[in-house]
């Protein structure tokens, strides 16, 4: 194992321990003024503005038809995990053990999306949505994760996609967002080569039952955060901590994401498909060319292992190299595995939350302020960047932003409102910079804010709150924040 492989495991594991450190502590150790001056590994990039820090003068108008969404997860909002033959997932599993998850939540009860999804349809519609991305629950589907589907599982998504059709909002459905079943991960989760093909499968029985009605499928979210906290760091499901397996299953993530790209083709569902990568600009922390040659193979690991593989059809020679030929992800790639994973896509999802900041060493240091997620660097311009780079390095495929948002300390006040005025900022700050990506001739045709209704927030439980909605779960009533009003105002107007 190299000693970036090894620093991944270190940076992961230290994100999951400063997990009770207070917002902030981690700013700023690199203060090089010219640091960010290079999209290091990624290109040279446009990246030495300040970040905006107050609204841009003047209106920013956003092409015709823009699809301004929100997004959510299954697991994160669903609850009712035990109702209409729902299987266990992973995440079932993980949330229970005890010691796993801050206060020891779990995802039993979350919003109670389940039972309240005509109000939360209702909401969006409130709001002005265009496009609602959400995930289906494969246990829900395939309780074993493998065999005939559960009616009612399907009936449940059917109902959400009418509703959400009813109002005029574009449903884009997500497959994978992390709930593997239990039954699969008991027979080697995803360091197993067979459950790509039963990803498929899964995928197969959806796009026969909703490829009518659903415009838009993802395939898997963020495949490297399952590599890196799943398999990492082990803060999240499945909980281990095995370089050498984690990058298996980056490949076999991969190649599930292929095969249900084929999948797809072989239906005669006429939806656009695409995988939700989290991309993450690297940056070389100074000036020091050991820092450039760092940052590039960090960029290697946060993005080249997914986009080019995806989009080219190869995976980067210095990736593949820093593993090495005994390496498990090397020895499982078989021959036709990169043409099945390059099948051509639709549309590209981006999801963009910070930058990474790389020393000469391979360590990483913060720039930025940090938000309550103390991995979040604040900093619009990453937007823009990696936006740009994703049109420049792999060509003109339309992009969608199926994330992007910011944990506050939101608070119900005595008078019914909640003022977040953190996240319109946030907001702001970032699709001013999405917007000038555009205008740089980026085809980005929707945005969507993680997320719609405050959820299960993974390891953090429900203490962190993501949502333009705010949810009291005590009594799962939902308040519209502050930044709901805003963005529902952008909506209507079209332009920020
Ligand atoms: C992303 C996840 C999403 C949510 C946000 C904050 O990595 O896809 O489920 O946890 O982060």
């Amino acid at each position: 194992m190299s000693i970036l492989t090894r620093r991944h495991l270190l940076r992961h594991a230290a994100l999951s321990a400063t997990a009770v450190t207070p917002a902030g502590a981690a700013i700023g150790t690199a203060t090089a003024a010219g640091a960010a001056a290079t999209l290091a590994g990624c290109q040279p990039g446009d990246t030495d503005r300040t970040a905006p820090e107050t609204s841009p003068a003047g209106r920013l108008p956003f092409p015709q038809n823009f699809g301004w969404g929100a997004a959510t997860s299954a697991y994160q909002i669903e609850g009712a995990v035990k109702e209409d033959g729902r299987g266990e997932s992973v995440w079932d599993t993980f949330s229970h053990a005890p010691g796993r998850i801050r206060n020891g939540d779990t995802g039993d009860v979350a919003a109670d999306h389940y039972h309240r999804y005509a109000d939360d349809l209702d909401l969006m519609r409130d709001l002005g949505l265009r496009s609602y991305r959400f995930s289906i629950s494969w246990p829900r589907i395939q309780p074993d994760g493998t065999g005939p589907a559960n009616q009612r599982g399907l009936d449940f998504y059917r109902r959400l996609v009418d509703g959400l059709h009813e109002r005029g909002i574009s449903p884009m459905a997500t497959l994978f967002h992390w709930d593997l079943p239990q039954a699969l991960q008991n027979t080697g989760g995803w360091e197993s080569r067979d459950v790509a093909q039963r990803f498929a499968d899964y995928a197969a029985i959806l796009f026969d039952a909703l490829g009518d009605r659903v415009p838009v499928w993802l395939t898997i979210n963020e495949p490297k955060t399952v590599v890196q906290n799943g398999y990492l760091s082990g803060h999240h499901a499945p909980g281990l901590r095995d370089p050498d397996a984690a990058y298996l299953v980056a490949h076999h993530l991969q190649l599930a994401h292929g095969l249900a790209v084929r999948a797809l083709r072989d239906t005669s569902g006429a939806g656009r498909i695409g995988p939700a990568f989290n991309l993450h600009p690297c940056y070389p922390a100074d000036d020091s060319p050991a820092a450039a040659e760092a940052a590039r193979l960090y960029d290697g690991y946060e993005n080249r292992l997914y986009l080019d593989s995806a989009l080219k059809g190869s995976y980067p020679e210095d990736v593949l190299a820093d593993l090495g030929p005994d390496s498990r992800m090397v020895r499982g790639i078989r021959d036709g595995d990169l043409e099945i994973i390059s099948s051509p896509i639709d549309l590209l999802a981006v999801q963009y939350y910070t930058p990474i900041y790389v020393t000469a060493n391979g360590g990483t240091v913060s720039r930025w302020p940090t938000s309550e997620a103390e991995w979040q660097q604040i900093y619009p311009d990453g937007m823009y960047d990696i936006l740009t780079r994703v049109t420049r390095d792999y060509g003109p495929i339309p992009l969608t932003v199926t994330e992007n948002g910011l944990p506050t300390p939101d608070v119900l006040a005595a008078d019914g409102t909640v003022e977040d005025t953190g996240r319109v900022s946030f907001l702001r700050d970032h699709l001013a910079a999405a917007h000038r990506a555009v205008t740089d001739g980026v085809p980005l045709e929707s945005f969507h804010v993680w997320s719609l209704l405050d959820n299960f927030e993974w390891a953090e439980g429900y203490d962190q709150r993501w949502g333009l909605i705010y949810v009291d779960y005590a009594t799962q009533r939902r308040v519209l924040k502050r930044s709901a009003h805003w963005y529902r105002q952008v909506i209507a107007d079209n332009a920020l």
